[in-house]
C-alpha cells in the first residue's frame, strides 16, 4: 500500500482479534513514525506509554467512557504532551505537535496491517488527570490511541468536498 492508499483505506477500529499479539518490532516502526513527525521548532513534545497490561487497560475504560474497544485491543499507545519544553522557543503548539505524532502512528499501524482508534484525551481536564494518575507520568495525556488487528473492516469513507476549499 503507499500512502494515499493508506490514507484512503484507514478507518477507526473498535472491534479487535482479543489476545493478538504485536511483536515489538512493528511496535518500534510505529513509534519510530510518531517521533518523525514535524514539531514546531523541532521541539518534539511528548512521550509515548505503550499499555499492554490488561488491568492497566481495565483502568484507563473505568475513566474514559469512550475506549471500550480496549476490551478486545492488543494494547493502547498513550500519546504525552511535554508542554514545557517549548517554554521559550515557540510555546503552546503541543495539540498540533501531538496531533500530527498521533496521526503518524494511525497511518503506520495501518501501512503494517494494524487496526486503531484514535480516543481524545486533552483538553479534557479531568480525563487528562484521571489518565495521567493510570499510567503514572507527570506529562499531560493527549490521546489514548487503541492498537490491534482489526476483526472488523469498516468501508473507506472520507471524501473530497469542494465546498471546504478556497481556490486564489
Ligand atoms: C481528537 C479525536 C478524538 C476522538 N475520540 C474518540 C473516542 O474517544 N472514542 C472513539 O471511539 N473514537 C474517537 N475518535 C475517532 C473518531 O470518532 C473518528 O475518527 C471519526 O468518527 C471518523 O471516523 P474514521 O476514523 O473511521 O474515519 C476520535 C478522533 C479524534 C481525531
Amino acid at each position: 500500500m503507499n500512502t494515499l492508499e493508506t490514507i484512503r483505506s484507514r478507518r477507526s477500529i473498535r472491534k479487535y482479534k482479543k489476545g493478538a499479539v504485536i511483536p515489538k518490532e512493528d511496535l518500534k516502526q510505529i513509534l519510530e513514525a510518531a517521533m518523525m513527525a514535524p514539531s514546531a521548532c523541532n521541539t518534539r513534545p511528548w512521550e509515548f506509554v505503550v499499555v499492554e497490561n490488561q488491568e492497566k487497560l481495565e483502568e484507563i475504560m473505568a475513566v474514559h467512557p469512550y475506549v471500550s474497544m480496549l476490551k478486545t485491543a492488543s494494547l493502547a499507545i498513550i500519546v504525552c504532551a511535554k508542554p514545557e519544553v517549548q517554554e521559550g522557543i515557540c510555546p503552546g503548539y503541543f495539540p498540533e505537535d501531538c496531533g500530527a505524532a498521533t496521526q503518524n502512528i494511525l497511518l503506520a499501524a495501518a501501512a503494517l496491517g494494524y487496526g486503531t482508534c484514535w480516543c481524545g484525551v486533552y483538553p479534557m481536564e479531568e480525563r487528562v488527570n484521571a489518565v495521567r494518575n493510570v499510567i503514572g507520568v507527570e506529562s499531560t495525556p493527549f490521546a489514548v490511541v487503541a492498537l490491534g488487528v482489526a476483526d472488523e473492516t469498516p468501508a473507506a469513507r472520507g471524501f473530497y468536498d469542494e465546498t471546504r476549499v478556497k481556490w486564489l
